[in-house]
């Protein structure tokens, strides 16, 4: 398959499949893998000859994430080859924000200045150049295709798309970018409380709470316990969260409950919040002794399976007693 084949395929991929794309932004190191799986996709789907395209893509997107208002800027770039069917007077360039229909920042190289529009007029800055080298032929045809977002704030999170177009051929390519507010607190509790359980009946168990503020984007949360004195940590059942948003921020009010019966001994219990696509990881941790006295477990064979009851102890000694005499 020629080369210029191969081209018109990507271009095919790059208008269709967005959800493609953005698997190979997450999974950078596999992107050839991946570009050969659609190769042979497009092949099998009989794609290959539709449509001309003449402008190729150079890059792949990418995945930025940075912490709000640390940065001065950051550069989402459009890198694109001109074929030869492809005239400098047709080329327009466009960069569009989520699903918003208008563009964002718009360039037509022989004829239109750079112009960002809508809420981007402050945010973008139009008399950016790419750098020397970054482009392949002419650079008057890509000075000005890249993307740069002023001091970046939570509130620009989202997916950018730029567009490069000439006559009736088009290419895009995806760009996820992520503002992110680390949580200003994350607390964690525990506390004894009284259930009525439906096979222990009224019983000691434990509820856990985890209280995360003021993180962008919304948080992944999760609470996970371990046995001190060893073994694998295990993620709550029942877990149940609550999130509410306020002021471009959100917060999180994460619970679950134990019985004290499911617990061999001391426990410490964890509070694990990630913000998806970062790296910000963060773990509080408690420490929880459950109640021993109903420790000691009578078990009972029932219909086949194995049912583990929990007597108080004043009968567990009087039955220990009443077994000596
Ligand atoms: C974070 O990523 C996981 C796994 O891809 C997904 O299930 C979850 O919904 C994401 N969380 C948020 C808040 O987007
Ligand atoms: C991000 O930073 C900007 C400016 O520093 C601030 O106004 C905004 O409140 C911050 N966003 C969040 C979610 O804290």
């Amino acid at each position: 398959m020629g080369q210029q084949q191969q081209q018109q395929q990507q271009g095919e991929e790059d208008n269709n499949t967005n959800k493609k794309k953005k698997m190979m932004v997450v999974v950078r190191s596999r992107v050839s893998l991946t570009w050969t799986l659609i190769h042979t996709l497009v092949l099998m789907s009989g794609l290959c000859c539709v449509g001309v395209m003449g402008v190729e893509m150079a890059g792949r997107g990418t995945l930025v994430a940075v912490e709000n208002g640390t940065v001065e800027a950051v550069v989402l770039d459009c890198p694109f080859t001109l074929e030869d069917e492809d005239r400098f007077e047709d080329l327009v360039i466009k960069w569009y924000h989520n699903e918003e229909p208008q563009p964002i920042y718009q360039w037509i190289p022989a004829s239109m200045p750079p112009q960002a529009l809508g809420r981007f007029v402050d945010v973008v800055d139009e008399g950016y150049l790419i750098e020397e080298g970054t482009s392949e032929g002419s650079t008057e045809a890509h000075k000005h295709r890249a993307l740069r977002l002023l001091n970046p704030t939570t509130d620009l999170t989202g997916e950018y798309r730029c567009q490069v177009s000439s006559f009736n051929n088009y290419r895009t390519m995806m760009h996820h970018l992520v503002v992110y507010r680390k949580p200003e607190e994350v607390n964690l509790w525990t506390k004894e409380i009284e259930v009525n359980d439906i096979d222990a009946g009224q019983t000691k168990a434990v509820e856990v709470m985890c209280m995360v503020s003021d993180v962008f984007p919304q948080p992944t949360v999760t609470l996970t316990h371990t046995l001190v004195s060893g073994g694998h940590s295990q993620e709550l059942r029942g877990i149940h969260r609550r999130f509410s948003s306020g002021q471009g921020s959100y917060s999180a009010q994460v619970q679950a409950e134990m019985l004290d019966t499911e617990l061999e001994g001391l426990t410490e219990f964890h509070c694990h919040v990630s913000i998806n696509n970062t790296d910000v990881r963060v773990t509080q941790r408690t420490l929880y002794q459950p109640s021993m006295e109903e420790r000691t477990e009578a078990v009972t064979a029932r219909g086949g399976s194995v049912v583990i009851t929990a007597l108080p102890a004043s009968l567990v000694l009087m039955l220990l007693v009443l077994g000596a005499l």
